[in-house]
């Protein structure tokens, strides 16, 4: 029997390793999503899985691919998980998944495994993503069937298969990166009256310590996908880099928040997200010149359940097309250059033009103007108003 596991190089996924091989008597294979996490993780993460005892250890670099065919899609929707939340876990987990399920087939495996606990979204993700694309495969979730409870039982646990492990017992933190975010769970986080400290953020620095100057950087954008920042041709993976580090430096892009988990339970989260809170802002603020009132608000609706449909896990599903289908048809008219200014963690449109626009300042200037007639108002407004009259006078 064979299992191609999820593994991160963690503490947890190191464990599941032995485990598998001991619970199910199987070969397990390592499978390493790269997905723009960084070095720290990924160096030396194949002789991490082999010393655990992996037969093997696939790292496969999806860091192109995540956000030209994951995030750049997913912005155009507008997805922002209860208002705040640039989703960014929930980004990633249906492209390791299917990544993983492809390895699987190809090396004839019989069971796929993942390292999240049974109280996530992040099981409810990798799994749907197994059962729509290899129905077939077993799937082993360790930590809805050990016994095994915190960090030192799984320091323990390695202790006594005699595998060499560099984490410690008072790592509190539940972590998970990419390209476009780094989330922090857990430790003192759990209780939410706990104000998060600098241990906390890993990536952007605090707003109280960047720059007193403000920077402005210009994003250039083709039907809604940003393709230069200062006017400079980029890759989409390698314009994300560049606003990351270009917004880390100011701050920008944290959020402390309590969600709603899939599985019920409130959950509370600090997110740093600051390359991608920039081409947020940009896209939206580009949208602004372009859209008219009712692709607006569809576009808004289009976001809003696309929000919950992606935090949910539902990436491989109709609806998911259908939704994607219908941003991307609004998203064909973006392409201008907007302008973001980035000061103490703030990232404020300033400027933006568009060879969609359809704003215009002759027909929306306080001043005179030739092209609009305020006398068409009144009938506008009679007939829009007609049944509050009609309502209003049979009351009399
Ligand atoms: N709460 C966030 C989400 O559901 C982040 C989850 C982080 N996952 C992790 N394995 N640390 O998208
Ligand atoms: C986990 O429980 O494995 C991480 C958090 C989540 O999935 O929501």
């Amino acid at each position: 029997k064979k299992v191609v596991l999820a593994y991160s190089g963690g503490l947890d996924t190191s464990a599941i390793i032995p485990w598998l091989k001991e619970q199910y008597d199987c070969e397990v294979v390592a499978f390493v999503a790269d997905v723009g996490q960084g070095a720290e993780e990924l160096i030396g993460v194949e002789d991490k899985a082999k010393q655990s005892g992996a037969s093997a250890c696939y790292v496969v670099d999806l860091k192109e691919a995540f956000v030209a065919d994951y995030v750049n899609p997913i912005l155009q929707t507008g997805a922002l998980y209860e208002g705040t939340y640039l989703l960014g876990t929930a980004m990633a987990r249906p492209i390791i998944a299917k990544a993983q399920v492809e390895l699987a087939l190809e090396i004839g495996a019989d069971a796929v495994s993942h390292g999240c606990t049974g109280k996530g979204n992040d099981q409810v993700r990798f799994e749907s993503t197994y059962a729509a694309l290899a129905p077939q495969l077993s799937v082993i979730a360790p930590w809805r069937e050990w016994t095994m409870q915190s960090r030192t039982d799984l320091l323990n646990y390695l202790a006594s298969k005699n595998i060499p492990c560099s984490a410690s017992a008072e790592k509190i933190y539940s972590r998970d990166a990419n390209a476009w975010h780094i989330s922090h769970e857990g430790g003192e986080l759990e209780d939410p009256w706990c104000e998060p400290t600098e241990q906390v953020w890993t990536w952007s620095k605090s707003p109280e310590l960047a720059p007193d100057k403000a920077q402005y950087v210009s994003l250039g954008y083709q039907a809604g996908v940003l393709t230069s920042v200062d006017g400079q041709q980029l890759s989409p993976y390698d314009a994300l880099n560049q606003l990351n580090e270009i917004a880390a430096e100011h701050g920008v892009g944290r959020i402390d928040i309590v969600e709603n988990r899939l599985v019920g339970m409130k959950s509370r989260g600090c997110y740093e997200t600051p390359g991608g809170t920039v081409i947020n802002a940009g896209l939206r603020g580009l949208e602004t010149m372009v859209l008219d009132k009712a692709s607006f608000k569809l576009r808004e609706q289009l976001g809003l359940e696309f929000s919950h449909v992606l935090y949910d896990g539902r990436w491989f599903t109709p609806v998911a097309k259908a939704l994607l289908a219908a941003s991307q048809s609004l998203a064909e008219p973006l392409t201008g250059e907007v302008v973001v200014k980035l000061y103490k963690g703030q990232a404020t449109v300033t400027q933006r033009q568009s060879v969609n626009s359809l704003y215009s300042e002759a027909f929306s200037t306080f001043e005179e103007d030739e092209v609009y007639n305020q006398k068409h108002a009144e009938g506008f407004i009679r007939l829009f108003s007609l049944s509050s009259r009609i309502a209003a006078t049979a009351k009399e």
